[in-house]
């Protein structure tokens, strides 16, 4: 047997350790899907103080039996940051189980702050099982590795899938509430003295409705499929319509692409942008027409002890859209081709939404 030494010894174990950890993170991700499943994080907002293992196991839809297996589900859950542990005031021998920031976006009750439809949608077999073939479309010359597995491309897919149109759905006007009011309230001045927005693939219409509510007198139209806003119901300053953003783009002020660009490729971006750029000059506003993007600008890290959390975020997301849709992630300078290549004369970019950035796009 060859020797080796204790220096390569330790540096084998731990690089047998980094595999161990990669392979099983979708562990992590299946234990936070079945934590949500089981109303975890709400029994422990309704509990109201730090709630013990077996108070949390009375409490949940759990056989008594697997009280211990539970513990394991929750320590687990404790070190990823979802939730703490603190002493119980009446018994200082006992800990009990807190909610974190995280968790509480994760709460029923929270109708503009729930990232429960991102876990289920990003979870469902649906959308991991293209990750199974993804080295087979790696050898083929599909579009994306969703293709490779269900013969079409996601869009068309959802168009008659229910459940999945309604997955995504949810998702996209989850996320639309939560940025739809950080908008609001950290670019103010970006929708200031603009009379008319079209949210251009607005899906349901949650950020045209947080950005309509801001502002009364802006008047808000979202265009999506048809199959998106069949059924909803506008207001005073909303309106829906179906359409497709490769044909037409009915003229405004001001057009917001909210994670629309990084679903497709160059190609097709620069079509959607024309489109844009054509409905901001027919509106003939003279002064402050734009295009306002809302994506991510990968590498545009503001601050440091987030930066490697953004930087992962972004990394994953840009293979979310490299398997399952068609898109990308883009740099600065990939945005910057895009822009110019639509006929657009400057961009400014506005890093304020974390791993998302608001981009202002002038003709
Ligand atoms: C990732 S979702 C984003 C939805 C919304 N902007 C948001 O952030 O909540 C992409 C949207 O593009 C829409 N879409 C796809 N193809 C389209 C097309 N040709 N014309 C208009 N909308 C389209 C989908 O129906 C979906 O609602």
């Amino acid at each position: 047997m060859e020797l080796v030494s204790e220096e390569t010894i330790d540096e084998l174990i731990q690089a047998q350790t980094h595999i161990w950890n990669h392979t099983f993170y979708f562990i992590k991700s299946m234990s936070l899907k079945c934590a949500v499943q089981l109303g975890i994080p709400d029994a422990i907002n309704s509990h109201g103080k730090p709630m013990t293992l077996s108070e949390l196991v009375a409490a949940l839809p759990v056989h008594p039996k697997k009280t211990h297996h539970l513990y394991r589900l929750m320590r687990l859950l404790v070190h990823s940051g979802f939730f703490a542990l603190q002493k119980v005031a009446d018994n200082h021998c006992q800990e009990g189980y807190l909610l974190t920031p995280a968790s509480r976006l994760l709460l029923k009750d929270n109708p503009f702050l729930d990232s429960r439809p991102f876990i289920a949608m990003v979870l469902d077999p649906t959308v991991t099982e293209p990750y199974n073939c993804m080295s087979t479309w790696f050898q083929n010359d599909d579009p994306s590795a969703f293709v490779t597995t269900f013969g079409e491309p996601i869009w068309e897919y959802a168009s008659h899938e229910a459940g999945v149109n309604h997955l995504i759905n949810k998702t996209m006007a989850s996320d639309s509430s939560l940025i739809g009011r950080a908008v609001v309230v950290k670019c103010k001045e970006v929708f200031q003295g603009l009379n008319s927005l079209v949210d251009v693939a607005g899906g349901t219409g949650n950020m045209a409705k947080a950005i309509a509510d801001a502002f009364p007198d802006l008047k808000c139209t979202v265009l999506d499929l048809p199959h998106v806003v069949a059924d909803l119901q506008g207001s005073k300053n909303l309106n829906f319509l179906g359409g497709d953003m490769f044909k037409a783009v009915p003229p405004a002020d001001a057009i917001l692409l909210k994670w629309t660009l990084h679903d497709w490729p160059d190609e097709e971006c620069v079509k959607i942008l024309k489109n844009c750029k054509e409905a901001i000059t027919r509106n003939g506003k003279q002064q402050g027409g734009k295009v306002i993007i809302i994506d991510m600008v990968m590498g545009n890290q503001t601050w440091d002890s987030d930066d490697d959390k953004i930087t992962e975020a972004q990394l994953l997301f840009d293979m979310e859209m490299m398997v399952c849709i068609i898109g990308k992630e883009r740099n600065e300078k990939e945005w910057a081709k895009l822009f110019f290549d639509a006929g657009f004369s400057n961009y400014k970019i506005n890093p304020v939404l974390g791993p998302r950035a608001l981009i202002e796009v002038y003709p």
